[in-house]
């Protein structure tokens, strides 16, 4: 299987940090890939990397058959990859119909075209009931939705997911895992950050742990969830169920 998004020997420092340290990842087409490890460990800071929000020290990015190392992240999103933020904003006082039309006319200018596009997508995500609400009145996992459903419009071959499920109740992020799992099954491919151990462990084909800016492991979730040196990093830190 090919690699649909690859970092290669990706090194960023901040001053005289180095928050990514010499790693190597691909995303295999059709795959959920996760990200793990402790807090400060260079998640984010991969993440950013790999959507262009900031430029490697050293390394290269390719998507599909691009190198796109350097480039801006709206170059990225016009080659397929989209990405959600941690911190949801939607347009409080547009409808949620309209929000996601606010990724889907990158798609079509044609506003027939993107309402139904946004509609589609508003469909995949169980979001149907909420299409004329107005975004402010939404609940925490309804924003977490719509954020993804934002990012899902502009139709992305890759989707970076920025913790999704972190804010939500146990049960609400159980709700979120069949959702993901429609994304993969259209034919998304995914790049996932969660802190949420079990929908990481359910969702992933593949699991990459990062600690201190390195690569600690990869793996299957059966891998890494027996790997010594993972289970030794998150008791040296944070607990393991976060
Ligand atoms: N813009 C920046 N300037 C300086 N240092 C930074 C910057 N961004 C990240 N860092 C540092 O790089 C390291 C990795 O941070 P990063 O946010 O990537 O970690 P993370 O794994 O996402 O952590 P968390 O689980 O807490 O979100 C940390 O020490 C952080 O302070
Ligand atoms: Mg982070």
């Amino acid at each position: 299987m090919s690699a649909l998004l690859s970092g290669t020997g990706l090194v960023r420092r901040f001053g005289g940090l180095t928050a990514i340290n010499d790693v190597t990842v691909e995303v295999r087409e059709g795959h959920i890939l996760g990200i793990i490890g402790p807090n400060g460990a260079g998640k984010t800071t991969l993440f950013n990397l790999l959507s262009g929000f900031i430029k490697p020290t050293r390394g290269t990015v390719r998507l599909a058959e691009h190198e796109v190392t350097g480039l801006r992240p709206h170059r990225l999103n016009r080659l397929g990859l989209a990405r959600t933020f941690q911190l949801v904003k939607p347009f409080a006082r547009m409808s949620v119909l309209e929000n996601v039309m606010v990724g889907s006319y990158r798609l079509s200018r044609d506003s027939r075209e993107a309402a139904q596009r946004a509609r589609e997508v508003l469909a995949l995500l169980g979001m149907e009931d909420l299409t004329d609400r107005p975004a402010r009145e939404l609940t925490m996992p309804g924003m977490k939705r719509l954020e993804v459903a934002r990012a899902l419009a502009t139709g992305p071959r890759l989707l970076l997911l920025d913790e999704v499920m972190s804010g939500l109740t146990p049960t609400e992020s159980k709700a979120m895992l069949p959702v993901i799992q429609r994304i993969r099954d259209s034919g998304v491919t995914i790049l996932m950050i969660e802190h949420v151990m079990h929908a990481i462990m359910a969702l992933s084909d593949r699991i990459v742990v990062l600690h201190h800016g390195s690569k600690l492991a990869e793996g299957s979730p059966d891998e890494i969830a027996a790997n010594p040196a993972v289970v030794e990093a998150y008791l040296g830190t944070a607990p393991l169920g976060r």
